[in-house]
């Protein structure tokens, strides 16, 4: 009987095994396309997933005073404005299993605050800002890239919303960011980067259709990674069977 069963031993390869890393997903779109709305639904909806989302924001660079001091000529929507070596490094670290500290934004200072974030490991690992999908290093470290798409207009109203009500802004300035800086960055490096998407949200928080598949598909592959971790600890698999 043993002759006709074909045994393998897992327990020698599970040394071999990749550790299990957090799966990545970006999230990127133009200012207020409903990035954060979309994230934060894709977390309730994986309840029992440990998952961590990282803004973009948290890695703006802290303006000096000469900056500050000509700051409607600061160009927030730049990827020049974003330390992405730091992010390099953390997501890197975040990926081999480490905590990490990250910085946290003042939007009405324009500086880092004096206490940082601790992000501990995680199954799932969101990283959301308008440019994460433009640098090809941090692009290669996500498992899904997603572009929220949303009317442009839509998104100035919103913008002038938040920017006077939650950042302190007045609306002068907010239109004035907006045609020199915003709506110009995003023709240009912003919207160019939906190319690499994998999956492209029209309507950003109000597509439950679109949320929903992308919970489906994130679940999948985390069951493929529960599914390795079981094998990994099992001593004998039992691959083919014949009388
Ligand atoms: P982003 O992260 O892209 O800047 P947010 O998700 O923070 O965008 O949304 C920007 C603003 O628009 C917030 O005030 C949010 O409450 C609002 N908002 C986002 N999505 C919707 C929606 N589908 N319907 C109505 N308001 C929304
Ligand atoms: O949340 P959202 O994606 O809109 O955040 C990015 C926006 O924040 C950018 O469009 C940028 O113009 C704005 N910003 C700002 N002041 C800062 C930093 C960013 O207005 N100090």
């Amino acid at each position: 009987f043993a002759d006709d069963l074909s045994l393998q031993s897992a327990s020698s390869e599970s040394t071999t095994m990749p550790t299990k890393q957090p799966f990545v997903i970006g999230v990127a779109g133009g200012t207020a396309s409903g990035k954060t709305t979309v994230c934060n639904m894709i977390i309730s909806r994986l309840r029992d997933q440990r998952v961590v989302l990282v803004n973009q924001d948290s890695f703006y660079h802290s303006l000096t005073d000469e900056k500050l001091q000509n700051l409607h000529d600061y160009n927030f929507d730049h990827p020049d404005a974003f330390d992405t070596e730091l992010l390099l490094s953390d997501m890197e670290k975040l990926k081999h299993g480490q905590a990490v500290s990250i910085p946290d934004y003042d939007f009405k200072s324009h500086k880092r605050k004096q206490q940082s974030r601790l992000i501990n490991p995680s199954d799932v690992f969101i990283l959301e800002g308008i440019l994460v999908l433009h640098d090809p290093r941090v692009r290669d470290l996500m498992n899904m890239k997603i572009f929220v798409d949303t009317d442009s207009d839509v998104r100035l109203s919103r913008r002038i919303q938040r920017d006077t009500v939650e950042r302190g802004r007045d609306i002068e300035d907010v239109l004035d960011q907006y045609a020199r800086f915003v709506k110009p960055s995003f023709e240009e490096f912003i919207l160019p980067s939906k190319k690499y998407a994998d999956i492209i949200i029209p309507r950003g928080g109000d597509n439950d259709v679109a949320i929903d598949l992308i919970v489906q598909h994130i679940l999948t592959k985390l069951g493929q990674h529960d599914l390795c971790k079981i094998y990994s600890n099992v001593d004998v698999i039992v691959s083919t069977f014949q009388i």
